[in-house]
């Protein structure tokens, strides 16, 4: 099985992601509905989430781990790949990778992120971004209030878009070439924040950069990906159930999505 897990229901644009290019693989899905947001939350005990959900994962089978947020990535990859052995992914490399791959493309190496107050803080984007492109121009703005606004479903309100305006308008002034969605939340404002940061300009969607990271990886490790249960069945379990995370969720997958509530994970 492939667990992934989030802080809520951000992660799902990972697991669709991952459907999509994967659709034989069984997948476990864990959203901490009840402890997030994880983007205000500081470094220990966003860590300390990171492994119980990542215990949580394991005990229902898993055998490979995506953490599916950006918030839990920054702070916890490393101590998660110390102590676990299964493989772990995340969000932020694939992405650093694609947007490193756009500026090559282009040019021009100035790179937007978007992000959580955690994940911006961490400055991981910026220390990753610069490991492989030094000479990149890196601009990030934290974007707090981004996913209350998903979580609460306010996808197409004007309030959301003005937010997003103000919170991209740094970013425009700079002309970066592309922008990294540094947050599993924000697919589900592709449509707002593009036109915003405008049309020429990249959107780096980690959601599917992982799931191509992932596809590639099980193509050279045949061992692993033949061991993975191939039945398609898929698990979400979150701990916390409300309504809006349940129209969310139907909404992301396109289909009506049963949330499983567990109390001890
Ligand atoms: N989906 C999480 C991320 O990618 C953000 C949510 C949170 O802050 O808990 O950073």
């Amino acid at each position: 099985m492939i667990g992934i897990f989030d802080s809520g229901v951000g992660g799902m644009t990972v697991a669709k992601a991952v459907e999509k290019l994967l659709p034989d693989y069984h997948i476990v899905y864990f959203g901490d509905l009840a402890r997030t947001p994880y983007g205000s939350k500081s470094p220990e005990t966003i860590i300390d989430y990171a492994r119980q959900n990542t215990e949580f994962l394991l005990s229902k089978g898993a055998r490979i781990i995506i953490i599916a947020c950006n918030s839990a990535a920054s702070v916890s990859f490393d101590v998660l790949r110390s102590e676990y052995d299964v493989p772990i992914f995340e969000v932020i490399t694939p992405a650093v990778q694609r947007a490193v791959w756009v500026s090559a493309e282009s040019g021009n190496d100035k790179i937007g992120v978007i992000g959580t107050r955690a994940t911006i803080k961490s400055g991981v984007y910026e220390r990753l971004i610069k490991e492989m492109l030094p000479a990149a121009s890196v601009y990030s703005e934290p974007c707090p209030m981004l996913v209350p606004l998903v979580e609460e479903g306010w996808l197409g309100k004007q309030e959301t878009k003005m937010i997003i305006r103000r919170y991209l308008a740094p970013l425009k002034k700079k002309m970066v070439q592309s922008l990294v969605l540094g947050c599993t939340h924000y697919p589900l404002l592709k449509g707002l924040i593009h036109p915003r940061i405008g049309k020429r300009v990249a959107i780096i969607d980690s959601s599917e950069e992982v799931a191509t990271a992932l596809r590639e990886y099980l193509k050279n490790n045949t061992s692993l990906a033949n061991e993975l249960a191939r039945d398609s069945e898929h698990y979400y379990y979150v701990s916390d159930f409300t309504e809006a995370a349940q129209a969310i969720a139907d909404r992301i997958f396109e289909r009506k999505i049963l949330l499983q509530k567990v109390t001890h994970f």
